[in-house]
């Protein structure tokens, strides 16, 4: 008998990439993918367990879906982060009522675990991680229509010490530029026009003598690619190498998401990011004189145990020097398991984490502000992604090769065109602009 599925993604890229993974491993063995939870017999909730809320949202969502189904009984599996962080815990909980879990690496089981627990009635799991799993044998089911999220590896060796996912998505492992390159010929022909190569941490690539520049040349050089963006790298191995090529390929975009997570050098080195606020600053020099024009996107955590107020200081000074296009700025969350919180103390008050965030967001809104703005005028070539998400049935949302979202008449195109528009206003978030 065919089972519905439906499946709800938190979190980061990879987990939209690994739900795409899940859906094609699912389709495969005869179970319908459904857009609808209350059609569902299975719902699959793929969660993020970076920080506490994310783990938070996901209990709640269980508890809503259980409530919600008690008459029409329904089976939950928790799948990603939060299942190789709390492992059979989940299970154990009277209160969550999930009825299977599997992690990151553990996918190719998920019609086994299903299929146990729908005839026995006992809970099911798979929380192992592997050093090999890539996944490179499954198609993802991909909806979307104009951006491919590609896997190039999985895993972190890195251990920052605010960071769970060593622990949650293991070692690393990078898949064979061949199955990469097939993998992109077939979006190619599937007419995507972009793609966007994912990993932990992309600098980390490595099969045989091909490191994460050589692919990407060899991304490049797939006839019809005309958008490649990748995240994330780190800041203590960007290689020249790359840089250089992203200036000179017009397919590459000329976008980096480079986190900082903290501009102080000692709360850098309890973090182990190894490299320093001026090691930091001049990459960012290095990379803006290699490719003119690029913009840059930063992660950055305030509050971490130990930071002082005037530490802090050093973050927001490098907030003002970079001048981010845009951050992603997060209160410190204590993760079990990773070593600051085996080490140190949560000492840094809720109320002061809050004065940080405040401070960070009013100095990182402005400058975001001020460098849309200067757009304003420009001539640019956007690629139409989806109907607007904002309020008119009217426009369409497109993104600059920057990746700044810019809002335009629907006019007579669709969506994975390119138009050339001239960008007529600017708020903190959005570009709008005119078709030229
Ligand atoms: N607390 C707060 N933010 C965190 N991040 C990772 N771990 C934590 C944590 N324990 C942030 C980092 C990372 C982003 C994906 O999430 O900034 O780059
Ligand atoms: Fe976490 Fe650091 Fe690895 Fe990024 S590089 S996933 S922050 S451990």
């Amino acid at each position: 008998m065919t089972k519905n599925v439906f499946i709800e993604t938190y979190g980061c890229q990879m987990n939209e990439y690994d739900s795409e993974l899940v859906r094609s491993i699912l389709k495969k063995e005869n179970y319908q993918i459904v857009t609808d939870e209350t059609e569902a017999d299975v719902v699959m909730l793929n969660t993020c367990t970076v920080r506490e809320n994310a783990d938070r949202k996901v209990m709640n969502r269980v508890h809503e879906i259980k409530n919600r189904r008690k008459n029409d009984p329904v089976l939950v599996g928790v799948l990603g982060c939060m299942a190789t962080n709390f492992k059979t815990k989940l299970l154990e909980d009277p209160g969550l009522k999930i009825d299977f879990i599997a992690g990151p690496d553990s996918y190719k089981q998920l019609p086994k675990l299903i299929e146990e627990v729908s005839h026995s009635g006992d809970k099911t799991f798979d929380v192992t991680l592997s050093e090999f799993e890539t996944y490179s044998d499954i198609t993802p089911t991909r909806d979307d229509g104009v951006n491919a999220w590609i896997a190039i590896m999985r895993g972190c060796n890195n251990f920052c010490t605010f960071c769970v996912v060593p622990y949650t998505r293991g070692r690393e492992r990078s898949r064979t530029p061949d199955s990469v390159i097939q993998e992109v010929r077939r979006l190619v022909d599937a007419g995507f026009s972009q793609v966007t190569l994912l990993g932990q941490n992309v600098n980390s690539y490595r099969h045989d003598d091909t490191d994460f520049a050589d692919l990407m040349a060899m991304v490049s050089d797939v006839p019809g690619v005309k958008r490649i963006r990748f995240t994330s790298p780190h800041p203590k191995d960007f290689p020249t190498k790359l840089l250089k090529l992203m200036a000179e390929r017009p397919n590459i975009c000329k976008q980096i998401h480079l986190p900082l997570q903290a501009g102080n050098t000692r709360v850098l080195d309890k973090m182990n990011r190894t490299y320093t606020k001026e090691e930091f600053l001049d990459l960012v020099d290095h990379i803006r004189a290699t490719i003119p024009g690029v913009s840059l996107s930063t992660d950055i955590i305030v509050g971490f145990p130990t930071e002082t107020a005037e530490e802090f200081d050093d973050t927001a000074d490098v907030v003002r020097r970079v001048r981010f296009d845009t951050a992603f700025i997060f209160k410190y969350s204590e993760r079990p398991n990773t070593l600051a919180a085996r080490r140190l103390k949560d000492d840094v008050t809720e109320d002061e984490k809050t004065r940080r965030i405040v401070i960070l967001n009013e100095i990182q809104r402005a400058i975001s502000l001020e460098k849309n703005q200067a757009h304003v005028g420009r001539i640019e070539e956007i690629l139409i992604e989806q109907e607007s998400t904002k309020k008119s049935e009217d426009d369409y949302q497109g993104r600059t090769d920057s990746n700044r979202i810019v809002i335009v008449p629907k006019g007579s195109y669709k969506v994975g065109d390119f138009v050339t528009v001239e960008i007529t206003e600017a708020t903190t978030n959005v570009l709008k602009g005119r078709p030229v």
